[in-house]
């Protein structure tokens, strides 16, 4: 007796098989003839497979009668051609065990349609939803995606920490990691300094903080590997109850040293054209499921063999900005030279005037972190954006200041202390190279590649402010 998965069940390879299928019970429905079907799926595919029970099974009556909606079972059988429209196979069960029943009152998960809202309260039984199913493959599918297009071009991959000291960003978003007792902290006696917490109890001494990128150490890697990426969670605490954000989301962070912003680009744009095609490709149910059942427009499959097929725009900020202040469009938050661009604002460069992804470059100085290389006007600095319709945002990155005095500079410009990064700066004292990278969040691909509007729907336990269930 092979066992086999419901996905291999439904190819027309099984027919004539005897096989075992283990898995959840979706619906029951009782033929007048004296038998039963049953929809039966195991997370191996969208689709279920049909099972045929017989009455003449010794615990038809007692058991198979009995099953609801969520029961999990093991069935016997032999795969045949299926005689019903849309399913090329059925199972013809020869014998079935119930491993464990679902009261029908109580079970979460009923036939009707239920609200994402609603599903985000039973985390742990949303994963046997169709949409969660398929969030799950697919985002399966672009990890695999990711490991691969970095690997085989040479690339390492690096595990940096996810309790660090710095703030890479430098937007003061950290999630503080302590020993310390918060009911009862230290204070420290010194005059003048009473209230302030005395860190040297603290268990490294100093304080911590769980990581909002791994690129400051990525940094230290590819200036001695050459091409390296991370990929791995990151930790914001911005109070914004958006749906494009979350407090825990994970990010894949490519570093390679002697790469200008042009080569950053070329890089992220093949990037992001080789996860759509792999996922379009090999997740082809899950993707028609979401054109036709999530996306309102139905247009998810041709947007994203377009995105393939297409090359990206690039403007500069500079540019960006213009085309806004020109548009004659009501935007809510105001356009100029030097504020940072809003969600509105992307989505209309993406949305209306473009229609197709663009990477933004050269931004203003004052809205980036101390990280990225100054430019020749002395007014910009070789940031990058790729921005989607949508979503906005999925990537942001730039070349990296390797001069030192530079560096330096951008850093007390921000009010940074430059002992604090003395490792950092090492990298420029000691055979520095031009280098660049960026990071691209996991799960805004995954907004856009499913058409979910809400980025909780894409993370199995989402962490948003007053929200950490499960
Ligand atoms: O633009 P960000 O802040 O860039 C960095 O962190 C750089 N250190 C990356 C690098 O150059 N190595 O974040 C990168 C991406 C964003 O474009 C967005 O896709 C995602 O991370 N992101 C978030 N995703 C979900 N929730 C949040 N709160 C996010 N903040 C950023
Ligand atoms: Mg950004």
């Amino acid at each position: 007796m092979e066992k086999i998965s419901v996905a291999a069940a439904r190819k027309p390879e099984a027919i004539g098989k005897q096989v075992r299928l283990q898995g959840w019970v979706r619906t029951r429905r009782d033929s007048k003839g004296g038998f039963s079907f049953l929809e039966l799926n195991d997370g191996s595919s969208l689709g279920n497979v049909q099972i045929v029970v017989d009455g003449t099974l010794p615990n038809y009556e007692s058991d198979v009668k009995h099953l609801t909606a969520g029961s999990s079972v093991t069935i016997d059988g032999l795969v045949k051609a299926s005689p019903a429209k849309g399913q090329p196979t059925e199972v013809q069960a020869t014998q079935l065990t119930v491993h464990g029943g679902a009261d029908a009152e109580g079970y979460p998960l009923q036939k009707k349609h239920h609200t994402f809202e609603f599903l985000r309260t039973i985390a742990h039984l949303r994963p046997r939803t169709n949409t969660f199913g398929a969030v799950t493959r697919v985002r399966n599918r672009v990890s695999q995606s990711i490991h691969q297009f970095f690997q085989e071009q040479g690339f390492y991959y690096i595990h940096t920490p996810i309790i660090t000291a710095s703030d890479c960003e430098g937007a003061g978003e950290m999630f503080k990691v302590t020993t310390l007792d918060l009911e009862k902290l230290p204070k420290r006696a010194e005059p003048g300094q009473s209230g302030t917490v005395d860190y040297t109890q603290d268990f490294f001494n100093r304080p911590a903080y769980l990581t909002v990128s791994g690129q400051l150490q990525g940094e230290i890697f590819a200036c001695s590997m050459g091409k390296i990426y991370t990929f791995g969670p990151t930790f914001r605490a911005e109070n914004s109850n958006t749906s494009r954000h979350l407090a825990e989301f994970w990010m894949v962070e490519p570093e390679m040293a002697f790469f200008e912003l042009t080569d950053n680009m070329e890089l992220a744009e093949r990037f992001i054209k080789r996860i759509l095609g792999d996922v379009l490709r090999d997740c082809a149910e899950d993707m028609q499921f979401f054109n036709d059942r999530i996306d309102d427009s139905h247009t998810i499959l041709a947007t994203l063999q377009g995105i393939v097929d297409k090359p990206f725009l690039r403007v500069s900020y500079t540019e960006a900005v213009e085309i806004l202040e020109k548009s004659g469009h009501k935007f809510e938050y105001p356009v100029g030279w030097g504020r940072d661009l809003q969600a509105e604002h992307e989505r209309y460069l993406t949305e209306q005037k473009f229609n197709c992804p663009v990477i933004l470059y050269d931004y203003p100085r004052t809205i980036k972190p101390f990280y990225m290389r100054c430019n020749d006007d002395g007014r910009t600095v070789r940031a990058m954006d790729v921005l989607v319709p949508k979503v906005g945002e999925i990537i942001g990155g730039s070349q990296r200041e390797e001069r030192l005095d530079i560096l330096e500079q951008r850093m007390q410009e921000q009010g940074l202390v430059p002992e604090h990064y003395w490792w950092y700066l090492d990298l420029r004292r000691y055979g520095t190279v031009p280098h660049s990278g960026f990071g691209l969040g996991l799960e805004r691909i995954l907004q856009f590649i499913t058409g979910l509007g809400n980025i909780r729907d894409v993370i199995p336990f989402p962490r948003t402010p007053g929200s950490a269930d499960f």
